[in-house]
């Protein structure tokens, strides 16, 4: 994710932007890049790769000379990571600069737009839009400009920006992606995040959706998008660094569990256009899309969990057979691959080795690979005939939790596309499924609310020795990532089973007391898996039920139950896998883990 830093005071502010980029760093990102004012002109150094690139390059900040002036980490989301691309961008005559963290969504129709008036791109970013749009508006005040800019853009955006012709003053602006300011004896402060500000001030303001902030030296005033003056109270920070950078969260993964209505709200929400889901990346025409005949989602890990419910997904809804497959084990199977076989690989990381390989094998036989991947400019982005987006953010705990939701929106969005095409589902039932889709981020929001009350159950659980967890269906698909979730940050034994396979084994293990936790969320099989319940009852079995809103009559048989709201069939998961990631993430605190790099893990596995 971007980090944006801005500084205007006494000081130079290079070596200040710097530093504030240094605190950014945990973010995630590719390249970095400052701008500083000196005097006569906006001076800018940009790189691909580390900050330490950037610090060698201006040496700490020294050859950039200047109190002004704003900086940023970029995580490249439109083109590739490249010094050409990085931030800042600018206006042609370089008199505005541009730092920015979000997405442009309707950036593509202003930069025809633009390019119809004569402006000319030099990267293929949404920000560099931005730059050009706020030359076309301005006319000697900036705060006009601005929010000229905030009614013509959709998408998130934190903003800071820097006119030559105003040195005194920088501006910063948000929609929907983080910004706080900052003020101390010295000057005023921006930033995506406290950590960039805390070694010079612990009063921040948290800045809302369509707010502007006009900083000068010495004070600094906010405005609303109709350029009216708003009042804002400061809060005082009383986090150490390191909690900071989690924003409070105590370990990465929770904050990024957290982070989970965001990242789907930013998965679908640039794909859904005027109730169409346009999906551009695709590069498929919808003859294409009709003449699929068989589909193969390949992955590893909770990416290949993701591809089990696409799966479901897919073949429920555009009615398309599709064969999921372990990367590790498509790539040796000898799998059969015909012309109209369409290969779909799944990656956070887009490095992940077996993944890679399988990508290639699938092309050695001649199929397109579309690649769902979350890093952009990776190995299986770059690769891959066509790559769609999941634009979580960096992912920092070892074991995903908003990469895996955003993965899921991805397959869903993709589902409803081939389902419309090939004629599947009518209007009504397609602009359902959106209205449950939009739903989605709140839907999480209030699980994630209830979270106290799964962290005392997860308290009971912590000493542990095995843990099942059962459904059918999208309800085992769920399963075996709670599974996974919960055994690799606890180290608890857990499998996941279909819970019809339950009799034909492993109900050996089950003994007085083991927690069997049954995912009940499917309504055709509801009434199947509760009679699974009540065999491993009977053998002494403790449940937990996972089950829709409505079913009460669950609590006859299960000894704790969660409820999960309404939505459709197809989406649950998004839902049903809240608080089983909550529940692994307490296990994993209460028996004191290290949550965010559990024992002989990689985030990123590169080797076979
Ligand atoms: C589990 C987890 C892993 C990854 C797997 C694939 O929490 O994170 O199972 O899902 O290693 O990684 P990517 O998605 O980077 O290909």
């Amino acid at each position: 994710m971007c980090g944006i830093v801005g500084y205007i005071g006494n000081s130079q502010a290079a070596p200040i932007l710097l530093d504030g980029l240094s605190k950014l760093e945990y973010r995630g990102y590719d390249s970095a890049g400052i701008a500083v004012y000196d005097g006569k002109e906006i001076k800018m150094v940009k790189a691909m790769g580390r900050l330490k690139v950037l610090e060698e390059l201006t040496h700490g900040g020294a050859t950039l000379s200047g109190t002004v002036g704003i900086g940023h980490t970029r995580w490249a989301t439109h083109g590739q990571p490249s010094d050409i691309n990085s931030h800042p961008h600018f206006n042609t005559s370089g008199t505005i600069a541009v730092v920015h963290n979000g997405i442009i969504e309707n950036y593509l129709a202003l930069k025809d737009k633009l390019l119809s008036k004569g402006y000319v791109f030099k990267s293929e970013t949404d920000t560099e839009v931005v730059a050009h749009l706020i030359d076309y508006y301005y006319r000697g005040n900036p705060l006009e400009a601005i929010t000229k800019v905030m009614h013509r853009v959709e998408g998130s955006y934190a903003l800071g920006i820097l006119f030559s012709e105003h040195p005194d003053q920088i501006f910063a602006v948000r929609k929907d992606s983080p910004l706080i300011v900052g003020k101390s004896e010295d000057g005023c402060f921006i930033a995506s995040d406290v950590p960039a500000v805390l070694k010079y001030t612990r009063d921040v303001y948290f800045i809302n959706n369509q707010e502007v902030v006009r900083l000068r030296a010495d004070h600094m005033h906010f405005y609303s998008v109709d350029e009216e003056e708003i009042q804002k109270e400061s809060v005082r920070i009383d986090w150490d660094a390191d909690a900071a950078e989690k924003g409070g969260y105590e370990h990465f993964m929770l904050k990024e569990m957290y982070e989970q209505p965001k990242t789907i709200r930013d998965t679908f929400s640039p794909r859904v256009k005027d109730g169409e889901i346009v999906i551009e990346e695709l590069g498929m025409t919808d003859e294409d899309i009709r003449s699929i005949t068989k589909m193969h989602i390949v992955a590893c890990g909770s990416a290949y969990h993701a591809g089990v419910v696409g799966k479901y997904v897919m073949e429920g809804m555009a009615r398309i057979p599709v064969e999921v497959d372990l990367a590790s084990e498509f790539r040796y199977r000898n799998p059969i691959l015909d012309k109209g076989s369409m290969v779909v690989v799944i990656s956070q990381s887009g490095e992940t080795a077996d993944t890679l390989a399988a990508l290639r094998q699938a092309q050695k036989e001649g199929c397109k690979v579309l690649g769902i991947v979350n890093v952009v400019g990776s190995s299986i982005a770059r690769e891959a005939d066509n790559v769609m987006y999941t634009w979580a953010g960096p992912e920092i705990a070892v074991a995903t939790t908003k990469a895996y939701s955003a993965q899921l929106i991805a397959l869903y969005l993709l589902s409803m596309k081939f389902a419309q095409v090939r004629g599947k589902i009518n209007q009504d039932q397609y602009s359902e499924m959106l209205r449950d889709l939009e739903k989605l981020p709140e839907q999480i929001e209030l699980l994630l609310a209830n979270k106290g009350r799964i962290q005392r159950f997860a308290n009971r659980y912590v000493g542990a020795k095995d843990i099942f967890f059962i459904g059918r269906g999208i309800d085992y698909a769920i399963s075996l990532e709670a599974s996974l979730k919960l055994k690799e940050i606890s180290y608890i034994h857990s499998e996941a089973y279909a819970a019809g396979e339950l009799k034909h084994g492993t109900i050996s293990l089950i003994e007085e007391g083991t927690l069997v936790a049954a995912v009940l969320t499917q309504e055709d099989l509801y009434k199947k898996t509760t009679s699974n319940m009540v065999e491993v009852k009977s053998r002494g079995a403790f449940l937990l039920a996972v089950t829709n809103e409505g079913h009460t009559d669950i609590e006859e048989t299960a000894d704790y139950v969660i409820y999960i709201p309404q939505t459709n069939p197809y989406f649950v998961t998004s839902l049903a896998v809240i608080p089983l990631q909550l529940f692994a993430y307490y296990v994993s605190v209460g028996k004191g883990c290290d949550v965010d790099k559990p024992r002989n893990l990689a985030k990123s596995v590169t080797v076979e």
